[in-house]
């Protein structure tokens, strides 16, 4: 495994929930050769360990402590996908779930969470590059980012893209539910005072609502290329 090394290049993809980020950010990072950091995991996987050790959600002290005493890794399991791990268990499969995402959001709002994962996100910096995707990648975690992406796209647009991912899960759903709960994420995200989600300075800004994968996989990568 490589180490930290802060010379090496960074691209941050920031936006809202249901934007693409994911998608695109791990596709772009496939091309490109370069590792990648799912920030949101970390969030979704401190929100795990919070049920499962019954630590109470709206307390931030309790949940700074829970950071100090759980080890968060990302690995690859036996398949050879890259899973991540909390206290050596992959938690991969119940990241993803509605409930996890929704207490990800709610501590999400602490500074005492964020600045505890602020290192393990910086500690992904590596050659030979990094794609960061997550809502403050490019305004606080690595603000002198190379390159800097703001994908979105409408609350109806990615509501709809989620609606159709939990319904190809099997997974019971309501789109306008999926929707209003969207649009509350996404309000939790910008108005909380800890790096709320915004358009970094000196961002791309993407609005993927009627693009393909494909196209905004290409948009960005020729803002590196044209760099
Ligand atoms: O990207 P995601 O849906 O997996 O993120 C889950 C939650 O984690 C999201 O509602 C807000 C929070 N989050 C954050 O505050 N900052 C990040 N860099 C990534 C995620």
């Amino acid at each position: 495994m490589s180490e930290l090394d802060t010379t090496a290049p960074i691209l941050t993809i920031d936006g809202p929930s249901g934007s693409g980020k994911g998608s695109i950010s791990k596709r772009v990072a496939e091309k490109l050769g370069w590792c990648y950091l799912d920030s949101g995991a970390l969030y979704r996987a401190l929100g795990i360990a919070a049920i499962h050790r019954q630590v109470d959600i709206t307390d931030e002290n309790a949940l700074a402590v829970l950071i100090e005493r759980i080890n968060l890794e990302f690995k690859r399991n036996t398949a050879g996908d890259w899973g991540v791990y909390l206290d050596g268990e992959e938690v991969q499969g119940q990241l993803q779930t509605e409930d996890v995402g929704r207490v990800a959001s709610k501590i999400a709002i602490f500074p005492l969470v964020r600045r505890g994962l602020l290192a393990k996100q910086q500690g992904f910096q590596k050659q030979p590059g990094l794609v960061a995707d997550g809502r403050d990648m490019g305004s606080v975690v690595f603000p002198n980012a190379n390159y800097k992406v703001y994908l979105t796209a409408s609350a109806e647009e990615r509501g709809k893209r989620r609606y159709k991912q939990l319904i190809e899960k099997e997974i019971n759903a309501n789109l306008r539910n999926v929707i209003e709960d969207i649009e509350q994420r996404d309000e939790r995200d910008k108005s909380r005072l800890a790096s709320p989600l915004m358009v970094p300075e000196g961002a791309l800004y993407i609005d993927s609502s009627s693009s393909s994968i494909k196209e905004v996989v290409q948009e960005v990568l020729d803002l590196l290329n044209n760099a």
